[in-house]
């Protein structure tokens, strides 16, 4: 089995009982209101799962990942979309996006990379623009809690990043990366948090400052 066959297996297994991982990508593309014509740029992009659901929603999206298979497999279900095959945080992505995606991509990364890359999505932004993060959480009570962290110990391959998030770390590195939690919600039972973020009131005011800046940025190098 491929790694991105094995990927969608376990997200339908994992979220079977909540409606399966289909309307957490769902909640994701509907919390960012996208528009027709609008440009979204979705980092680690993986087996296309939102890239589809963007495109359906009239998106142009411009969809980055490192790994071959995934692209693949994003390239299927999605065909519509411009790919990337890079690393996020080196990927010449261009700027002024009305929507960045970050879906089950931050956990991969300890603080000072997600912090990096909040950053990144916040300079891709173009004026009036937002950033959905879709991430693992924390269940209410005890054994909840601890049956679902070590279940993600184990399947988990980036662990340390994935505790850090699940004991509430985003809050705190938005606000560093110098956005604002627009809205927070939990999904599948508090086992995935979704956030909108939004540029913080000095980048709003610098964004009224400036002339409307052109659109289109195509992206340069490894576009597949
Ligand atoms: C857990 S999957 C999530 C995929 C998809 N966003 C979703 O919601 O199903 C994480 C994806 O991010 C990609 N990824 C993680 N770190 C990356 C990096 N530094 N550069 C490029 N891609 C990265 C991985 O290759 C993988 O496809």
């Amino acid at each position: 089995m491929s790694p991105a066959t094995l990927y969608d297996a376990i997200n339908t297994l994992l979220f079977l009982r909540w409606g399966g991982s289909g309307r957490l990508r769902q909640a994701l593309v509907d919390s960012l209101d996208v528009r027709p014509g609008q440009r979204v740029l979705e980092l680690g992009c993986g087996t296309g799962q939102v890239t589809a659901r963007l495109l359906a929603a009239g998106a142009e999206v411009c969809a980055v990942d490192r790994l071959d298979d995934m692209l693949a497999a994003s390239r299927r279900r999605a065909p519509g979309a411009t790919f990337v095959r890079g690393d996020v945080f080196e990927a010449e992505i261009g700027t002024n996006f009305d929507r960045v995606v970050l879906s089950f991509v931050l956990h991969s990364s300890e603080s000072a990379g997600r912090l990096r890359l909040l950053r990144r999505a916040a300079a891709a932004l173009g004026p009036g623009g937002s950033i959905g993060v879709l991430e693992w959480a924390l269940p209410a009570g005890p054994l909840a809690g601890a049956a679902w962290r070590a279940l993600l110990a184990r399947l988990e391959p980036a662990p340390a990043g994935t505790q850090q998030i699940l004991d509430g770390a985003l809050g705190q590195e938005a606000a560093r990366a110098g956005l604002r939690i627009a809205s927070h919600r939990p999904l599948a039972g508090g086992r995935v948090q979704l956030l909108v973020l939004t540029p913080g009131a000095e980048r709003a005011a610098a964004d009224q400052q400036r002339p409307a800046a052109g659109a289109a940025v195509a992206p340069t190098g490894g576009t597949t």
